[in-house]
Order: C-alpha cells, then sequence, then structure tokens
C-alpha cells in the first residue's frame, strides 16, 4: 500500500469540496460529504464515467399516502448521492453503492489525515 497526497486538510474543509488526483494512470476523487472524507475511484461500475466529477444530491423517494397512492416525490435530507456525469447513475456517497441495484459499487479507498495533509492509501 502506498500512501498519495491529496491536499492540505483546509483545502477539503467545506462540506461538498473535493479532489481529483491520477495516480499509476487511474483516477481517484476524495470527496468531502456529510462531514466525511470520502475516496472513490473515478470510474464508474456502469461504463466507466468519470463518476467523481458528479454533482452531489440527496437522494429522491417517492411519497405514498394510506392507500399507496403516488402522492409525489421528496428529497430524503439523510441521504447523499454522487451522480455520475455520463448516464446518472447515483451512488450513496457513505456505502459507495448504487441506489438502484446493490450488486454496483464504487471502489473505496482509506483516507488518512496526518499533520495536517490528507493521503489517500491505494495499492502499491
Ligand atoms: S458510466 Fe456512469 S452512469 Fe454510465
Amino acid at each position: 500500500m502506498v500512501d498519495i497526497f491529496v491536499a492540505h486538510a483546509a483545502e477539503l474543509a467545506e462540506e461538498g469540496s473535493r479532489r481529483i488526483i491520477t495516480h499509476a494512470e487511474r483516477g481517484v476523487g476524495v470527496i468531502r460529504a456529510k462531514g466525511t472524507l470520502h475516496a472513490f475511484a473515478n470510474h464508474c461500475p456502469h461504463q466507466g464515467g468519470p463518476v467523481c466529477d458528479g454533482l452531489l444530491i440527496h437522494q429522491v423517494e417517492e411519497v405514498l399516502g394510506p392507500d399507496k397512492s403516488y402522492q409525489g416525490m421528496r428529497f430524503d435530507t439523510d441521504t447523499l448521492n454522487l451522480v455520475c456525469p455520463w448516464h446518472g447513475w447515483e451512488f450513496n456517497v457513505q456505502t459507495g453503492r448504487t441506489a438502484g441495484d446493490p450488486r454496483f459499487s464504487l471502489r473505496r479507498f482509506e483516507v488518512i489525515e496526518r499533520d495536517g495533509d490528507i493521503f489517500v492509501r491505494l495499492p502499491g
């Protein structure tokens, strides 16, 4: 394993801030979401799109009435998704799993904060 420098901690302090690095010809995105830094391969499991460039949005859910009739849609503010810019697949930023099919996940990496700097731990 090798620790790769990503940024100074202050550069990724704000919610939604991100940095995409390239190591060994592979992209890795480090994103601060829901107060935590997450690192994913910048490679969508659908068709390889640059998923870490995508928008962060709250998950949309349908609202059903007591009789199960459709009442509209709303944002689930507990669940934040990363949306792949190519075809819109959504991935839970805390788990890396797709909202639609949990068989597909983003590849995750460990994020390390040390002495005011942020690193991502990648296979050597
Ligand atoms: S490549 Fe990501 S949704 Fe298709």
